[in-house]
């Protein structure tokens, strides 16, 4: 069976440049909340409420209260004719909660992988000047911004690629322009228990029993 989730995940990137005419229907963004809606939720509370924004004149009024890739400092956004077609903002409804954990992320990410499946892409943006986007929405205070999902169909490369060695997380852009991310290593980020780095320390003194000759050691670590 294909490794369907591990492909989704790996083609699920952050897009901020998109091919802005290419239209996404209201009915594809309710199926993306429908999937955020079925998923996991702190004592099941589900606080989580959404604004749907698909149309150039409720784009442009969330489009200047939000903050793009922060590592590039040139570059300002995207311009007129590669901004996202459409945005699903995640709110909290303080009237049910006050405080939201991590629903919102989970709800995100549901909705990126959605997104992902149907051939689009986006970016889920926390840098958002909240209070002049709840005004420019004209949301009522008992709700809580805490996420923007800009969506629309890619129009950029993204590259993963393994962190090097001075371990610089920063994402960059190449001579053509291809967005690069370097991800930490598994190994740098599974803490081992006790058990676990005593076992490979176990490991490499018998590697290095049978590199060496010294046979007899295995037998005594094993
Ligand atoms: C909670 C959260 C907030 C983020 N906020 C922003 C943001 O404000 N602006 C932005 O351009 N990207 C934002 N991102 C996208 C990250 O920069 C991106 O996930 C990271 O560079 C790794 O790239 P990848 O998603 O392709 O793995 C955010 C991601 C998460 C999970």
């Amino acid at each position: 069976m294909p490794n369907i989730l591990r492909e989704l995940i790996l083609k699920n990137r952050s897009y901020r440049r998109f091919y802005e005419t290419d239209h996404v229907e209201l009915e594809t963004l309710e199926k993306l909340v429908d999937l955020a809606r079925n998923s996991a939720s702190a004592a099941n509370l589900q606080p989580l409420k959404y604004v749907l924004s698909n149309n150039a004149q409720d784009n442009a009024l969330i489009f200047p209260h939000l903050s793009w890739a922060a590592y590039l400092k040139e570059w300002p956004g995207p311009g007129e004719g590669e901004r996202p077609a459409a945005y699903i903002i995640i709110v909290g409804d303080k009237r049910i909660s006050n405080s939201f954990g991590c629903d919102h992320g989970i709800a995100a990410q549901s909705i990126m992988l959605g997104a992902t499946e149907k051939g689009l892409g986006g970016c889920i943006i926390g840098a958002i000047r909240r209070q002049d986007l709840q005004h420019a929405l004209s949301l009522p205070q008992y709700y809580e911004i805490l996420l923007a999902l800009a969506i629309g169909r890619p129009r950029e490369t993204v590259v993963l690629e393994t962190v090097r060695p001075d371990n610089d997380i920063r994402y960059w852009r190449d001579d053509n322009d291809a967005h690069h991310v370097p991800k930490r290593r598994l190994d740098d980020i599974i803490i081992p228990t006790s058990k676990q780095e005593a076992d490979n320390v176990c490991k490499r003194l018998k590697k290095f029993a049978g590199i060496s000759g010294y046979g007899f050691m295995s037998e005594i670590l094993a």
